[in-house]
Order: structure tokens, then C-alpha cells, then sequence
């Protein structure tokens, strides 16, 4: 269970990470802010190329992030975004989470002012391919 206050510590790191994105080319910014197993924060932002394909989602920057301060897990996840629709993680980025993080890990959804949704990565990225597939 994830307490209110650590929540609010990675809604307001997304929401920071989103005021740094690099979206000339959709004007659609994005954060990401990660829970690691030593309770630590890592955050990121969307980083577009003019080579489209090129360009980075938030969450991927947010993962390198944990990844470079010696994270190894993800136990709480939070996507902020502006939008009518709540904006969950894109396809390539719930199995980039699913790398570091269980079925149960929360996935929390948000704007700038509320949380939109709450899924789990599990309900998100059903019968996922995973490290264990490899390292029995
Ligand atoms: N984007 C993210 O950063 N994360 C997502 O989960 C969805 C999409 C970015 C990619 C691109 O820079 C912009 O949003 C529009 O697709």
C-alpha cells in the first residue's frame, strides 16, 4: 500500500519532469515519476527528435533515471499528461516497466490538478513477457 504522502511526492515530480518535456513536434508533454525499492524518486520527461521514431517517452526517461542511480525495481509508477482521456502508458513503455516492476505495481494516472485512474501494470500488460521468461 502505497502511503498518501509518497503519492503526492511522485504526483509532483511528474508534474515537474512534464514542465521540462521536449515536444516541439506533438505539443503533447509528458512526466514520469518511479518508486524504487529504496523509496527513492526518479523522474523523466517525454524527449521528441525530428527523426520521429527516434523520440523518447517520459517513462523511459524516467526508467534510465532509476536505472543510473542504481534502482532495480519500480513500486509505484505515476504518468502525468493533459488530455480528455486519461493517458496511461503507451505499449512500449508498460513492457519497459514491466522489466523492473511485479503485476501489482500501481500505475497511478494524472493531470495537473487529480489522479484520473489508478491500474496495475498487471491489469495494464496481461500475461506479459518478462526477465523470468529468460532467467528461469
Ligand atoms: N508519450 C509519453 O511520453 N508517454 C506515454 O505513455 C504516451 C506518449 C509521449 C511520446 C510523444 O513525445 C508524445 O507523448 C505524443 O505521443
Amino acid at each position: 500500500m502505497l502511503a498518501d504522502e509518497t503519492l503526492q511526492r511522485l504526483l509532483a515530480a511528474a508534474r515537474a519532469a512534464r514542465e521540462r518535456a521536449y515536444a516541439p513536434y506533438s505539443s503533447f508533454a509528458v512526466g514520469a515519476a518511479l518508486l524504487d525499492e529504496q523509496g527513492r524518486i526518479h523522474a523523466g520527461c517525454n524527449v521528441e527528435n525530428a527523426a520521429y521514431p527516434q523520440g523518447q517517452c517520459a517513462e523511459a526517461s524516467a526508467i534510465a533515471q532509476l536505472v543510473l542511480a542504481g534502482g532495480r525495481r519500480i513500486l509505484a509508477a505515476v504518468v502525468v499528461a493533459v488530455a480528455a482521456e486519461p493517458v496511461t502508458p503507451c505499449g512500449g513503455c508498460r513492457q519497459r516497466l514491466r522489466e523492473f516492476a511485479d503485476d501489482d505495481c500501481p500505475v497511478w494516472v494524472a493531470d495537473l490538478t487529480a489522479v484520473r485512474a489508478r491500474h496495475s501494470l498487471g491489469a495494464l500488460l496481461p500475461f506479459s513477457f518478462g526477465p523470468a521468461h529468460l532467467c528461469p
